[in-house]
């Protein structure tokens, strides 16, 4: 593997940590959990029932008193969000002023009627009141459910339908790339009409006209008379959170369940270890909230800490690419977490549109969500930290809730090396192992595997215990499975090489091949996809699309592409668009039916298949070689 090291760290060391959590990790976590604000005690640290993980049995605790009413005291005067909007308004929120907020609209919703334990679907673009709602649910027990406010309308009904919503909470528009996502709209062509959906809170960002509906209340209204008294209520650290959809191997997303005690006790300590956050750090995270990155290192992190951050709301290119290095220099922002796909985006724009801003208040750097390239990391290093900044490349899921592995320079200082998300946190324990779940030498490709259970992990999947135990924990016997395949180097730096399985990282967002191909065949004259991810200079990967139309199917190929991009659109969102669509005969499938995918990605990339004998299980090498050149002539029209 690459071997160049940067020995560079913030002079932090304290050894005892890995100790003590090697020797064991369940006291280990008992003591780090002591770290947050409990009503009552827990009486059982873990209770391991494989695969399911309890942690804090018995605690009681609340996540809304954990990040707003510890910090009125020493500082409710700080401000705990300065928020960028796109079009260059801002607006600062102080701890106290959060507290008033998530406060009133507690009260909001409890008086249409939602009690511990109900759903509530969040769509709302990055304003502060997303996790001011999502605040509000979690003081009175109810269960978020943030949808990313660039899914379409199927993607937020199919989201409302299997939470069973009660309650949205929406925006009458955003701003993206200077124009303005009627999100409302979106609410009332999906969600409005299903039955259990109560009511819909608008809250007016854009100030454009919308229709408004019976069971719609405007945010500003029902805000106005609100009470500013709502305890706490007491939960029990196994309640449930938040349901994040995230996609799979399978047609549907999955709802990814977290609970209180024990992701709050995982946030709070690795927020602590990799960004070494102090009082005085202004920090910026650039993930949207509809995302898990957002939810555990934009909303619960930095507030059970007390920290200051900034949030903003639109693209990073707009109006031009200095937009994050302007923001930067504006706030004085000292912690930059970022994606590399944003990172690939505005290095193609050259050093001197970052050399012309004063970044020198960064004081550490940090990337999330996907491999990062060496010349990458190099660059976000040199140019972006001045070589003074450590970089820490974080590896983890919506699933695992919070860093599982990365450089923590709260804690200690360890070599970097460009491109190695380098080593498991204290108290977990990763390994690299091959097909039969048996560990790989070093240096030697394999998957990623979990062996013990950590105080961040799901509580299972929404509604299906089963699909639970099949995704993750089927694969190798007693092994959490993440879908990652890595390498082990030599000094035990671990290397993420991308998703095993059929999920697809298009900038740094989770797609399922199924899901989409499931829209694609949803077009009435399609018979059948497979679609494919192939290597993008700046998203990682982008999306290729391999079409079997009906029989006597006389739609122009040009008509087709451009309805089959509209139907992705609408029924998932722009970010799942293939920019190719291929339109073949015959999909290769092994005896057993399964898609030869890695044969489709071969074809899309102009490359040979290689060592076919290894390809997929139940197809012969004939039938193969002789599927990869029918397949190849079909489209090699099509690419020119
Ligand atoms: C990938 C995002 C390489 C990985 C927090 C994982 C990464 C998936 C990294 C989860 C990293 C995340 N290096 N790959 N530092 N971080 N991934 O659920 O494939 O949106 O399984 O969570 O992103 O994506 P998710």
């Amino acid at each position: 593997m690459h071997s160049e090291e940067f020995d560079i760290g913030l002079g932090n060391n304290d050894s005892s940590i890995r100790t003590s959590a090697k020797n064991d990790y369940v006291s280990f976590w008992n003591n780090c959990a002591k770290s947050l604000s409990w009503f009552e005690p827990w009486t059982e640290t873990l209770q391991w029932n494989p695969p399911f993980a309890r942690w804090f049995v018995g605690g009681k605790i609340n996540a809304s008193y954990n990040t707003l009413d510890i910090h009125q005291d020493s500082k409710s005067e700080k401000p705990a969000i300065l928020w960028e909007g796109e079009d260059g308004t801002d607006r600062k929120i102080t701890y106290k002023e959060m507290f008033v907020e998530v406060k009133k609209l507690a009260n909001v919703l409890k008086s249409l009627g939602v009690k511990k334990g109900d759903r509530v679907t969040i769509y709302l673009p990055m304003i502060p009141e997303l996790p001011i709602s999502m605040l509000a649910c979690a003081r009175i027990g109810a269960i978020h459910t943030v949808v990313f406010s660039g899914f379409s309308s199927k993607s937020l009904s199919d989201r409302v339908e299997d939470s069973q919503s009660k309650i949205i909470i929406t925006a009458d528009g955003g701003y993206r790339k200077g124009k303005i996502i009627n999100l409302k709209e979106i609410v009332d062509d999906s969600a409005s009409s299903v039955q259990f959906v109560k009511n819909v809170i608008v809250y007016q960002r854009t100030g454009q006209k919308i229709q408004l509906n019976e069971k719609d209340l405007l945010w500003h209204e029902v805000m106005q008379n609100s009470s500013e008294e709502c305890d706490a209520e007491i939960l029990d650290s196994t309640d449930s959170l938040y349901i994040l959809y995230t996609s799979g191997t399978t047609g549907k997303p999955k709802g990814v369940l977290h609970g209180i005690g024990g992701y709050l006790t995982h946030l709070y300590s690795t927020y602590k270890w990799a960004f070494d956050i102090k009082d005085t750090d202004v920090y910026f995270c650039t993930a949207d909230i509809g995302w898990v990155t957002g939810h555990s290192y934009v909303v619960y992190g930095p507030l059970l800490h007390g920290a200051t951050q900034v949030m903003y709301e639109g693209a990073p290119d707009h109006p031009d690419s200095s937009r994050m290095w302007d923001i930067i220099q504006k706030y004085g922002v000292t912690i930059f977490y970022t994606t590399p796909t944003a990172l690939r985006m505005l290095m193609k724009f050259g050093d001197d549109i970052p050399n012309s801003f004063n970044l020198s208040t960064l004081r550490l750097l940090g990337t999330v969500g996907e491999p990062i390239n060496p010349e990458v990391w190099k660059w976000y290093f040199n140019v972006i930290g001045k070589k003074k900044c450590p970089i820490i490349d974080t590896w983890w899921q919506t699933e695992t809730g919070g860093m599982l592995i990365s450089p923590l320079p709260g804690i200690e200082t360890i070599p970097l090396k460009p491109g190695s998300a380098t080593l498991p946190i204290p108290g977990l324990d990763i390994e690299v192992v091959d097909e039969t779940g048996n560990e790989v030498e070093s240096e030697t490709k394999g998957s990623l595997i979990i062996k013990t259970p950590w105080p961040g992990m799901l509580l299972g999947l929404w509604k299906d215990a089963e699909k639970y135990k099949d995704v993750y924990w089927s694969k190798f016997e007693s092994l959490y499975y993440p879908g990652d395949y890595a390498i082990k180097d030599s000094d035990g730096y671990l290397w993420l090489l991308g998703r095993s399985d059929d999920v697809l990282k298009v900038a740094g967002h989770r797609i399922g091949t199924a899901e989409l191909e499931s829209s694609i065949v949803s077009h009435n004259d399609v018979a059948e996809s497979a679609v494919c991810g192939i290597p993008d200079e700046v998203k990682g990967e982008s999306i290729i699309a391999f079409v079997m139309l009906k029989e006597n199917v006389s739609t122009s190929e040009e008509q087709l592409r451009s309805e089959l991009r509209e139907t992705i659109r609408t029924q998932i969102g722009p970010i799942a668009t293939p920019s190719q669509f291929y339109f073949v005969n015959k999909l290769p499938k092994t005896r057993s039916g399964k898609i030869m995918r890695r044969l489709l990605k071969a074809i899309a990339k102009n490359e040979t298949i290689g060592d076919v004998s290894t390809l997929e299980d139940g197809a012969a090498v004939n039938e193969i070689q002789s599927a990869f050149q029918e397949l190849q002539k079909n489209i090699e029209n099509q690419k020119k």
